[in-house]
């Protein structure tokens, strides 16, 4: 018999996040926080050149200051075959220089010291002979048949192109352009950008010279993945590399690659037995980390008169600096960049895209995002409002005239995507309601009446996550499943042990909650561990949105199965056969008599005191999730701006943003989520550039140049829900941590194009400071003049 019981906090509560517990006390523990006996510390010579020839080293000075332990020197690495590694794109990345430097900011040399400050003197005490080249600063300028070979080290590399790709069928999309009423295009460039988490990246490596045991404490997003890597990399066994990753001040994206100043303080802590320290500084982190995006594109849209979009046409060249390290599936050469046609019906599409080395900082990583899913939608947005003018129309309307609809899910897309849900319309229409569309409309006209500039801006877009089928999706070789791991205790209490790796999003909450929803065991009775590779099972870790859809799937699936289980041991205590028992929300009762029954608290006791003769005790599993498919989040978010015509000072007046993500576990959450996205969408298209002079300078190394939105200019945020859930997920949710930065540059823009629109200005590149909307209202007013 079991009394009235406590409801279940599972799906959709919003269970306040476990772990701000000790954030808020200051009792967090990240890699900086680790401390080791005999620990030393680790500094980074890096180049002041984009391009030169590098002639010699000579360290005897830094070598003689007291404290340093040793210098290291790329001649030193490949005396251990270390100077290169593989990057995530299957080229190579110098780990300390040998022959060259390629970007501003490349590692040269490494100083052990005893403190972090004699490390960091004795990098002033390093000479290096440099013979300055030209550096490579566009990649247009890179694939110019003069422009100097920046891959020397490449035997078959005879100039700066890197790949070709393509997709979609180009001979019938050709065939759409010629016979279409209306061909509309947009050059655009998504400008250089930088995830630049709170927490920079750093690492402790500790090699025990008496058991060759190496643990690494690393601020990493995927710690099993990482393993593998050093694994192949260092040439170690991989039972002696244990991958810790503690708490993460943040990663989104950035702490996803294998960074040379990982793999220097693995050999040095190998070399001289002692644990190797080493953080970045913020500057450090900045120029020689993963940079995202960086891309110039060109789109054509074709369509009919009365506004059916019949083809999409895109190229795009990609700068992706002195090494390819793209983090992206294998398979898809320029990432998921083949969903460029976004929300749309649209019967035929091409891409290509190429690929030029320049002399930048190599990564091209996911920020906070799923491998270029944020170019393709904001191209296609962006592609959607400019055609809308051209043809007369409200965008909103042309948007849902072309919706993909509701009852064409599954949808294959021209590119072979296949959608799993969705309902574009019911999302636009709830943010249109909710920003008051038509009556803003109205305002408008009146405004610009009265010479003011007020914009409304769009953007529907799609989002592709859940990284992935394993049909599809691998990362150097390395399937992309996940696994979970649930033991139940005799006293009912949990432990789930999850491959993915948090940096802020409060797995520890959301994942126990799957559990809950699976078990009827509350999420406080449920402890969630991850980042330990001793202690968690593999999987290929968090980014892209990825842990929902499938270590989340993995957790439901465990949970169901441990549940099974469960089920045999309730039939035996209640004395009958397991089809007779039902189960609902952690009570397993008898079919027909709800009062006999057992909690999932009484069957745990009993698989470790009273089971069946022949049962084998416990009440735990493991399972590993293939996901069917990707999860395929949408939304709509709708902008209203002002532009001060005289100052290019423009205002975000009000900003909705409605959202799908299929099933919420943790809506609390998931509106943090939305609210993170939607800052760093506007810090993306109001402010932020990683860019460089015609010397290869970057500029944006710090936070005086590279702006990071604070509360002052973030703008109000109004949230709005659809529930769309995802047919082939377990529990039907679908990724959502970087909706919000998918989606939203193109609707601030679109706003500010849309204000700009009596003037006849039909773009401005991102990031859209004061200045360069101000340039553009007087290009637009000379030519008006002219
Ligand atoms: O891979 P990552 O954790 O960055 O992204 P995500 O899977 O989209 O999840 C971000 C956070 O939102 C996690 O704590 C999720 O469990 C939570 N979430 C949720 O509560 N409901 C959803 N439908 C999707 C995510």
């Amino acid at each position: 018999m079991v009394t009235e019981r406590e409801e279940i906090r599972g799906l959709g509560h919003s269970v306040k996040r476990v772990e701000d517990d000790r954030f808020i006390r200051g009792a967090g523990n990240y890699v900086d926080d680790v401390v080791l006996p005999g620990m030393l510390h680790m500094a980074i010579l890096r180049s002041p050149y984009a391009h030169a020839t590098l002639n010699g080293i000579d360290a005897s000075r830094a070598q003689a200051l007291p404290g340093v332990v040793a210098v290291v020197t790329g001649e030193l690495m490949a005396q251990h075959n270390l100077a290169w590694m593989p990057t995530l794109s299957y080229d190579t990345q110098a780990v300390l220089a040998t022959d060259k430097v390629r970007f501003q900011g490349q590692e040269v040399a490494a100083v052990i010291a005893e403190t972090a400050y004699i490390a960091k003197d004795a990098l002033e005490l390093i000479d290096v002979d440099y013979d300055p080249l030209e550096p490579i600063v566009t990649p247009q300028r890179a694939l110019e048949s003069d422009a100097p070979v920046i891959r020397t080290d490449k035997e078959e590399q005879k100039d700066n192109h890197i790949y070709h790709w393509e997709t979609g069928d180009k001979e019938a999309t050709d065939k759409a352009f010629e016979v279409a009423d209306k061909v509309v295009s947009l050059d655009t460039f998504y400008p250089r950008c930088h995830p630049s988490p709170l927490e920079t990246c750093g690492c402790v490596a500790d090699v025990s010279p008496a058991t060759g045991q190496a643990t690494i404490y690393m601020t990493s997003q995927a710690p099993h993945a990482h393993r593998t890597v050093f694994a192949l990399v260092a040439g170690l066994p991989e039972e002696k590399i244990r991958i810790i990753s503690p708490d993460i001040g943040g990663g989104f994206g950035n702490k996803v690659p294998v960074y040379p100043g990982y793999v220097i303080a693995t050999a040095a802590s190998l070399l001289i037995g002692r644990p190797v320290k080493w953080i970045e500084d913020r500057t450090e982190n900045l120029i020689s980390t993963g940079f995202a995006r960086d891309f110039h594109m060109h789109g054509e849209l074709a369509l009919k008169s009365d506004g059916t979009m019949t083809g999409l046409r895109v190229s795009l060249l990609a700068d992706e600096g002195a090494f390819h390290a793209d983090a992206q599936p294998s398979k898809f050469k320029i990432g998921l960049f083949g969903i460029v046609s976004g929300s749309y019906d649209l019967p035929t599409c091409h891409v290509s895209a190429d690929g030029a080395y320049t002399n930048k900082a190599p990564g091209g990583v996911a920020y906070r995002c799923s491998f270029r899913v944020t170019e393709a939608s904001y191209m296609i947005e962006r592609l959607v409002q400019n055609a809308a003018y051209e043809l007369d129309r409200d965008p909103a309307d042309l948007r849902k005239q072309n919706f993909i609809e509701k009852d064409q899910f599954p949808y294959e897309s021209a590119t072979g995507f296949v959608y799993d849900s969705g309902d574009y319309q019911a999302a636009m229409d709830l943010a249109l309601e909710k920003i008051g569309y038509d009556q803003l409309r109205e305002e408008q006209k009146q405004q610009r009446d009265d010479g003011k500039l007020w914009g409304v801006g769009l953007a529907s877009f799609t989002e592709i996550v859940g990284a992935g089928p394993h049909k599809d999706y691998d990362l150097l070789g390395l399937r992309m499943n996940d696994g979970a791991e649930l033991r139940i205790h005799p006293t009912g209490k949990a432990i789930l042990k999850i491959s993915v790796q948090t940096q802020g999003q409060g797995h520890e909450t959301t994942f126990a909650q799957i559990v809950a929803g699976e078990l009827g065991i509350q999420p406080e009775d449920i402890k969630v561990m991850h980042g330990d590779t001793d202690n968690t099972p593999y999987g290929l870790g968090t980014y892209a949105s990825r842990s929902t859809p499938v270590s989340g799937a993995a957790t439901a699936m465990v949970a169901r199965r441990v549940r099974e289980k469960a089920r045999q041991i309730a039939a035996h205590l209640l004395e009958v056969s397991e089809a007779d028992i039902e189960y609902d929300e952690g009570v397993f009762s008898v079919k027909g008599a709800p009062d006999k029954a057992k909690t999932i608290q009484e069957v745990a006791f009993a698989a470790y005191t009273d089971l069946l003769e022949g049962m084998e005790a416990g009440l735990e599993g493991v399972y590993y999730y293939d996901p069917p498919n990707l999860t395929f989040p949408f939304g709509t978010y709708a902008v209203a701006v002002e532009v001060d015509p005289e100052t290019g000072v423009w205002e975000v007046k009000r900003m909705v943003a409605v959202d799908d993500c299929g099933v919420r576990i943790n809506p609390m959450i998931v509106e943090g989520q939305i609210h993170g996205g939607l800052t760093e969408g506007y810090g993306i298209a109001a402010m932020q550039l990683i860019t460089f002079d015609e010397s290869g300078n970057c500029i944006g190394s710090n936070f005086v140049d590279y702006l990071l939105p604070t509360a002052w200019e973030t703008p109000k945020f109004e949230l709005g829900e659809t529930v769309t859930p995802s047919p082939h997920h377990p529990i039907g949710a679908k990724g959502v941590g970087e909706s919000a930065t998918v989606g939203s540059p193109a609707a601030y823009v679109n706003a500010v194009i849309d204000a700009l629109r009596p003037l006849g200005v039909t773009n401005v590149d991102m990031p859209l400071t004061s200045a360069k909307v101000w340039a553009a209202i007087q290009e637009a007013k000379a030519t008006a003049s002219s």
